[in-house]
């Protein structure tokens, strides 16, 4: 990972142009890294704001040789690289919301977006966007997202060195994704279950096809959440909005 790096003052989305250059057969590994995105975007259709110079937007590609199921657990090994790789760097205590949201004290510091190609239940390609707020201040931050966010700097108290920072990004990553690839998904799972800030509170989730309430338990084999339900029961979830949730 980062033997190639693709780096832009401007573009629209990190993501896009990373998906071209893997259509045109870019090797696992390469990355783009922009100053400013003026599309990026986050999950769930939301945008995401990237401001020039102060935070770290890439994204990394991924050719995993696996079936198009085992996404969800290249989701959370994603989290889990960047989650060691900042703590070491900044020595800051950060946990992950699920399924890859990054928090101090309740504040985001980072977010992950995957975006997959696939053919026939098999993935092609996986797109890994990471947006990481480094260097931004108060200021920085549109009015409805400054209560919920925070910056490595804003946090520690001191300004950092992003090519730092990605350099350890990627070295973890690609010491994760090995292990993931040699051991399979079970060491990661567990990694990511000791940083997680959702287990075995009580939370709703908001997925496609309603609202579920419940405690989530754990990460299943496949790289779902285990949510326990009010009626004892056990439900899994690809995906959703997850909230605290009163009882
Ligand atoms: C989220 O928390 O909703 C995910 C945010 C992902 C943002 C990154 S920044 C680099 C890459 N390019 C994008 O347009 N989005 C991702």
């Amino acid at each position: 990972f980062g033997r190639n790096v693709h780096v832009h003052e401007v573009v629209a989305s990190t993501q896009d142009v990373l998906r071209d250059l893997a259509e045109a057969g870019a090797p696992e590994g390469t990355l783009v890294v922009a100053e400013q995105q003026n599309r990026g975007r986050g999950r769930m259709g939301r945008s995401w704001v990237s401001p020039p110079g102060k935070g770290i937007w890439m994204s990394l590609l991924l050719r995993p040789n696996v079936p198009l199921l085992q996404t969800p657990q290249l989701t959370l090994l994603a989290a889990v690289a960047l989650n060691r790789a900042i703590e070491r760097v900044t020595g800051l205590d950060i946990g992950i919301k699920w399924p890859n949201d990054l928090l101090i004290d309740g504040r985001k510091i980072s977010g992950i977006l995957l975006e997959s190609a696939t053919e026939d239940e098999r993935i092609r390609y996986v797109v890994v966007g990471m947006g990481i707020s480094v260097n931004l201040e108060e200021t920085d931050y549109p009015e409805e997202v400054a209560a919920k966010a925070v910056s490595l700097r804003m946090a520690s108290g001191r300004v950092l060195d992003r090519i730092e920072l990605i350099a350890e990004i990627l070295k973890e990553f690609e010491e994760l994704y090995s292990v993931f690839n040699a051991s399979g998904f079970e060491p990661i799972r567990l990694l990511w279950e000791a940083r997680s800030i959702n287990l075995n509170k009580p939370t709703a989730l908001m997925t496609a096809g309603g609202r579920i309430e419940g405690i989530p338990r754990g990460i299943s084999e496949t790289g779902a959440l285990i949510v326990e339900t009010p009626d004892g029961g056990m439900q899994t979830v690809y995906s959703a909005e997850i909230n605290p949730w009163e009882p």
